[in-house]
């Protein structure tokens, strides 16, 4: 995957040169995506270049719903939570995260880091507000419209980050209470899910904090396991047979 290798920052660098050229357009082509349903009625969105979709087909929001909301997030007794999101995409797991903080009275510190954003009106076709929280339509709006690498504040109880960022040299870390790791696969992204970028994460957790991610590989849980989490393997999403939960 090489191609993902390529540096956003220098987008745009100089008129005239060829790899600035590949530089500015193979990631647009890279991640050009396409609006799918699932099985739950929500909307996920459908890379042709990766043959990859954001989420299960299985049914988009019962997955975050299942794998971050419940597994991580709810395991979290404190009342202020940083939660960091590997992968930002369509703001689903952000938008539930802002719904159960609203719902619990927690006061969420949410960052997330993303390299290849989608636009806001790719952004309005998506079905999450109106199945999750159609009163929070404006919220799920400005998630997506709110400035890059800027705090701001959403909802008394919500407050995001969202850089513009490639995780493997992201620098910016604060302390995390809970991580949704939420990449492409580990065969698209072989990159994303090395013991090197997880030992960063564990580094920069709060004791007991939890992580979570869609995906049971052995080859992931042991990359985990080395940078020094205790993982598990448990029951997936409807769908899904296992998924992993780290903590420190
Ligand atoms: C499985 S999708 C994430 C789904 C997302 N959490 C959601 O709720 O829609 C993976 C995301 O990682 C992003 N991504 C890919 N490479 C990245 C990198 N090096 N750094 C940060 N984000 C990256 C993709 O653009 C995509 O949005």
């Amino acid at each position: 995957m090489f191609l993902f290798t390529l540096d956003s920052r220098s987008l745009g660098k100089c008129s005239d040169c060829f790899v600035c050229f590949l530089s500015t357009f193979v990631p647009i082509l890279l991640m050009h995506s396409e609006l799918r349903i699932t099985s739950d009625g929500s909307h996920t969105l459908y890379v042709p270049a990766l043959d990859e979709t954001y989420h299960s087909h299985h049914g988009a929001i019962q997955e975050s719903e299942f794998i971050f909301i419940e597994r991580a997030l709810r395991s979290c007794t404190k009342k202020h939570v940083s939660v960091l999101e590997v992968g930002f995409g369509t703001g689903l797991n952000a938008f539930l995260t802002l719904v159960e903080g609203a719902k619990q009275d927690k006061l969420i510190l949410y960052e997330a880091l993303e390299l290849y954003p989608i636009s806001v009106e790719q952004s309005r076709t998506l079905n999450y507000p109106s199945l999750i929280a159609p009163l929070l339509e404006k919220e799920f709006e400005l998630l997506h419209s709110c400035d890059w690498n800027t705090k701001v504040e959403l909802t008394p109880n919500f407050s995001i980050t969202k850089y513009l960022a490639d995780f493997t040299s992201f620098v910016d870390w604060v302390r995390y209470d809970v991580i949704y790791f939420d990449a492409f696969s580990p065969e698209k992204q072989p990159e994303m899910w090395s013991e090197e970028h997880f030992r960063q994460l564990y580094d920069h957790c709060h004791n007991g904090a939890v992580m979570s991610t869609y995906c049971s590989k052995g080859i992931v849980r042991r990359a985990m396991q080395s940078a020094g989490f205790d993982v598990e393997r448990l029951e997936g999403p409807p769908g899904k047979r296992e998924m992993l939960r780290a903590r420190k």
